[in-house]
């Protein structure tokens, strides 16, 4: 830490407070699952969802995200930590301004996934384990990629010459190879719901 030199200065405005001006209750979906899983598919369909139904989202996604913040991290376990570590401090600002925030990383290791759930109340991490076998990946492989880690034109590629630890007690699992994109997007919303994160009018 270099931080021994530096104060921190409560806000006068809370999150509660910042909250119930968008009447919802902040959290984050936290979306985990292999490369090709459909993650970003399946919350990007929540976000759209969310934002019809009148609340305030916002969604990290891996990809875009490596093109920006993240854009000096590669694939190595070293990289992948550092990048989990940024985008669990993110969100907690973007939770802090009153929003519900999804997260769309492979985030494949189980520690960092931990250590992303402690920087929150109990109740604001939501894990959604995106479980989509490995085979059913590498077949829509929409970005090519599972060919040519395959080719060994791709290092340390998820699932292949890199580890992904599943996660043992999901909040939410979504199995995206038995269900509609719509129906994986209903069965997160519905959870919100369902734990007063947003209205149960339109989940009842
Ligand atoms: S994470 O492991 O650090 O959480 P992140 O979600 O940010 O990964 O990025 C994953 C995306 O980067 C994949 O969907 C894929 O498009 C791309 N990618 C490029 N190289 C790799 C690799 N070696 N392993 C996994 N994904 C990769």
């Amino acid at each position: 830490m270099k931080t021994e030199n530096t104060v921190w200065h409560e806000q006068h405005i809370s999150k509660a407070q910042r909250a119930s001006l968008k009447q919802q209750k902040p959290c984050l979906l936290w979306y985990t699952g292999l490369s090709g899983s459909g993650k970003s598919t399946v919350a990007n369909a929540v976000d759209s969802l969310l934002f019809e139904l009148g609340y305030h989202s916002y969604l990290l996604d891996g990809d875009n995200v490596r093109h920006g913040l993240n854009g000096d991290l590669d694939f190595t376990d070293q990289a992948r930590v550092e990048n989990i570590r940024r985008i669990s401090e993110v969100s907690k600002l973007f939770l802090d301004a009153g929003l519900i925030v999804s997260t769309a990383f492979i985030s494949p290791f189980a520690q960092d996934r931990a250590s992303a759930r402690d920087k929150l109340a109990a109740d604001e991490f939501i894990e959604v384990y995106i479980d989509t076998p490995m085979s059913v990946c590498e077949q829509r492989d929409p970005k090519g990629l599972y060919k040519r880690a395959r080719a060994g034109e791709i290092k340390d590629f998820t699932g292949i010459d890199s580890n992904y630890d599943m996660p043992k007690s999901p909040e939410i699992h979504v199995k995206t190879a038995e269900k509609s994109i719509a129906e994986c997007a209903q069965q997160i919303v519905s959870h919100l719901a369902k734990q007063g994160f947003i209205s149960t009018d339109y989940f009842a």
